[in-house]
């Protein structure tokens, strides 16, 4: 079991969402947070998609996935979902909103860090196709190592 939620309401962040994106980083994020100002950079970049799960007075999950002109590679480089709404499957629909935004954008594969120390995201990423390629020292802020995965996304899997 997969565990998507097809019926979750995904959809591009605009500005007005900024305040919410920030509670959501803030009570997520203890480190390498994303700032109010690296989030209006995002939202307006022409490389970066910012997806959210909107809720009815907050944003229950968000997805940023960066690309770089002329690579064929995308990276998503942050995933967060709310611990109120943790376990039901919304991390995995806004992973597999990211890689059909990867897709469209004519990308074949989708690279990604996490914490060697974060079992919850690792455990998703395997189930979803993802595999261990590197292991990045002292990649974040606090000195944690970073695992570096990859998926190819020739075919749609979800
Ligand atoms: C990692 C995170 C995005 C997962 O979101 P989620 O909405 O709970 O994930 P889903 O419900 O879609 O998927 C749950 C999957 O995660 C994995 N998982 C969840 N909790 C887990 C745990 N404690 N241990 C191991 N695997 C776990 C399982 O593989 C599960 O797979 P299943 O669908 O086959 O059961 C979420 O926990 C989160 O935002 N954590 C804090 C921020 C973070 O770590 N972001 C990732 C940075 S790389």
């Amino acid at each position: 079991m997969l565990g998507t939620r097809p019926s979750a309401k995904i959809r591009r962040a605009g500005l007005a969402d900024l305040d919410r994106l920030l509670a959501l980083e803030e009570a997520t994020f203890d480190v390498d947070r994303i700032s109010r100002d690296q989030w209006r950079r995002h939202i307006r970049s022409d490389s970066a998609t910012v997806l959210v799960a909107p809720a009815a007075r907050r944003i229950d999950a968000a997805a940023v996935v960066f690309y770089r002109r002329h690579a064929r590679v995308a990276r998503l480089y942050s995933l967060a979902v709310g611990a109120h709404a943790r376990g039901t499957g919304l991390g995995g629909a806004l992973l597999a909103a990211a890689e059909a935004d990867a897709r469209k954008r004519g990308c074949h594969a989708m690279r990604l860090e996490v914490r060697v120390d974060n079992p919850a995201a690792i455990g998703l990423y395997e189930r979803r196709g993802y595999a261990r390629i590197a292991r990045l020292p002292q990649f974040y802020e606090d000195g944690a190592d970073a695992w570096r995965y990859a998926k190819a996304l020739t075919r749609v899997t979800q």
